[in-house]
C-alpha cells in the first residue's frame, strides 16, 4: 500500500477538516468530492466524520488509484471506491447509489481545482451542484481567490501569473464571477472563511 500526498494537502488538510466540522459533524447522508487528487482529504474526511459517505472522483487515473490505496488501507467503510469524473463532460451526472434511484447530495467538496482548469470547469461545477444538492445541500470551494477583482495577497498575485504562463486558461477566480454564476444553478454564497496560506473556504448553499 502507498498513500500518497502533497506538501499541499500536508498542510491543508486539518484546517479543511475544521472549517467543515460545523456543518458534516452533524450531517448524513452523500457528500461528492470533485477533483479529489490523491485521496488525503477524503481519507480524513471519511475518518473525521462517519456519519457521512465519501465518493471521491478524479479524472486522473494514477490519482484513482491513489485515492483507492488510501481506502483499502484505511478500510472505511464510509469512503466509497474512486470513480472518474471530468467536469469538462458534456452533460455529467452522478448517482451516489449505484443501481438505486439516484440520491440527491448533503454536499460537494472542490479542494484547489477551479484556479488549474479552464473557466469551464468552474462554470460546470456551480451549475450542475445546483442539480445535484438537496436543497440546502452545501458546494465547499476551497483554493485561491480575488475578491473584487482584486489580489488579496502579493503571493496570489504572483501564482496567478505563474499560472496563466502554464496555461492561459488557468488563473484564480474572482468571487464576485462565481456569485454570478452561481445563482444560476440556484446557489447561493453564505459564508467565506480565511483559510492559512491566503486561501479561502467558499460555502455555497442549494436555495
Ligand atoms: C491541484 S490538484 C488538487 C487535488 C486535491 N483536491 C488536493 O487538494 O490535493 C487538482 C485536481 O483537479 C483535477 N482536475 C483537473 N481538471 C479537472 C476536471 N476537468 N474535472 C475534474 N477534476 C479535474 C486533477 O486531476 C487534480 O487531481
Amino acid at each position: 500500500m502507498n498513500c500518497r500526498t502533497t506538501p499541499a494537502g500536508e498542510r491543508n488538510t486539518k484546517p479543511i477538516t475544521e472549517a467543515l466540522r460545523p456543518v458534516f459533524s452533524s450531517s448524513t447522508g452523500h457528500v461528492l468530492e470533485i477533483g479529489a487528487g490523491l485521496g488525503q482529504h477524503a481519507a480524513a474526511f471519511a475518518t473525521a466524520f462517519p456519519k457521512l459517505n465519501f465518493w471521491p472522483t478524479d479524472p486522473n487515473p494514477y490519482h484513482r488509484a491513489s485515492i483507492d490505496d488510501w481506502r483499502q488501507t484505511l478500510a472505511l467503510p464510509n469512503l466509497r471506491p474512486a470513480r472518474s469524473l471530468d467536469l469538462l463532460s458534456a452533460n455529467w451526472h452522478f448517482n451516489a447509489t449505484d443501481g438505486a434511484p439516484a440520491a440527491k447530495l448533503s454536499a460537494m467538496i472542490c479542494i484547489n481545482v477551479l484556479h488549474i482548469s479552464p473557466i469551464a470547469v468552474t462554470e460546470g461545477l456551480l451549475l450542475h451542484a445546483g442539480k445535484l444538492l438537496e436543497p440546502d445541500g452545501l458546494l465547499y470551494i476551497y483554493g485561491p481567490f480575488k475578491i473584487n477583482d482584486t489580489h488579496t495577497a502579493p503571493s496570489n498575485s504572483d501564482f496567478d501569473v505563474y499560472l496563466r504562463q502554464q496555461n492561459p486558461e488557468w488563473g484564480l477566480r474572482d468571487i464576485a464571477q462565481l456569485e454570478e454564476t452561481a445563482a444560476f444553478g440556484s446557489l447561493s454564497l453564505t459564508k467565506i472563511k480565511q483559510m492559512p496560506a491566503n486561501n479561502l473556504s467558499l460555502f455555497f448553499n442549494r436555495i
